[in-house]
């Protein structure tokens, strides 16, 4: 059970689902919304999107797909905006690239090339205005069906080592109803997040979600626990998505939905304290090109190397460091 302090903040108290161990696994779908504007990375993405931008040498949508794909998810829909086209390229056979390749036997790099088109079998669809993330996931309704289906956010990096979606793709075959991913973040960051009003479930990293709401200021925050970008969700969000109205920012927001399957006890959060990266935010963004090169076993002890004095020289004076600005 959490000890933190912040699991029993909600006074409301809700029905909730007890497990079912017997059910069995109905999750095939995953959606992967990138139709946002990307504000917050202009100029770059003024004519890509911040899911194409590289992390290290693969777009960051390209992690997000392989991390559905690697728990099994073999059906992937893209919710696409004005950037459509690479995204849909990307995940498509690029065949002169391909014959070129093959004419050099270069094989390493053709199966770089190739690799995204095999990772599942991919859909598009565009999502005409970027009228928020519950229209976008709303847009997935005629894709998905009926079944339950798990949402990727396409900026939003979970390490490659983590297995947060398969733990809560097994909380929701226990629980059934939908599973949010929660991660405790400092008070004065959580009016960047959706954020869960909480009780403990009797089950270690598995928590009762009774309310949500959007970036709330710090003072009304119900918890510390954010709400990041890996969700679950039973297909009777599409009904509340429909009539919600626009929340925060104006915006159709998947909190708002949310809370209205919480308040009828159906949500669960998985607490998830590894390695996550907002690659839509400057700053963590070039946080993850760094962690993941230092990672790569091809660039790693290299790349390493240079950091280390690179840090030291920081530590220097500024003569030391204009070494490295050449
Ligand atoms: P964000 O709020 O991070 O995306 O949405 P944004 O609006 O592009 O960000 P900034 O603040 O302007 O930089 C989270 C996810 O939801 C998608 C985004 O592409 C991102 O993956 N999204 C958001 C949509 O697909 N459609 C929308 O209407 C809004």
């Amino acid at each position: 059970m959490l000890s933190s302090p912040y699991t029993s903040m909600s006074r409301m108290i809700v029905p909730h689902a007890t497990p079912t161990p017997a059910a069995p696994r109905a999750v095939r779908k995953a959606v992967v919304p990138a139709a946002g504007l990307g504000t917050r990375f202009l100029p770059a993405t003024k004519a890509t999107s911040k899911e194409m931008l590289p992390v290290v040498d693969k777009p960051a949508i390209q992690y997000v797909v392989e991390e559905a794909a690697a728990a099994g998810l073999d059906d992937v829909l893209m919710i696409t905006g004005r950037h459509k086209r690479a995204i849909e390229d990307h995940f498509d056979h690029a065949f002169e690239l391909e014959q070129a390749l093959t004419a050099k036997g270069d094989t390493v790099r053709l199966d770089a090339v190739r690799d995204p088109a095999r990772l599942a079998d991919i859909h598009h669809i565009r999502q005409g205005d970027p009228l928020g993330l519950g229209h976008a996931v709303l847009c997935a309704r005629h894709h998905v069906g009926d079944q339950p289906f798990a949402v990727l956010l396409g900026d939003d990096l979970i390490d490659p080592r983590e297995t947060l979606l398969s733990r809560m793709l097994e909380v929701r075959d226990r629980y059934q109803g939908s599973v949010v991913a929660l991660m405790e973040v400092p008070p004065e960051q959580i009016h960047l997040y959706g954020c869960a009003a909480v009780e403990p479930s009797g089950e270690d990293g598995v928590v009762r979600v009774t309310g949500l709401v959007e970036k709330p200021s710090r003072a009304d925050a119900p918890s510390r626990y954010a709400v990041i970008g890996r969700y679950v969700l039973d297909p009777a969000v599409f009904g509340i998505l429909e009539h919600v109205p626009p929340g925060r920012g104006g915006e159709i927001q998947l909190t708002d939905a949310l809370q209205e399957l919480a308040a009828g006890g159906t949500v669960h959060g998985v607490v998830f304290d590894g390695l996550r990266y907002d690659t839509g935010d400057k700053a963590d963004y070039l946080r993850t090109v760094v962690q993941l090169a230092c990672d790569r076993p091809d660039l790693g002890p290299e790349f390493t190397a240079w950091l280390k004095e690179f840090a030291a020289g920081l530590e220097g004076t500024g003569a030391e460091r204009g070494r490295f600005a050449a």
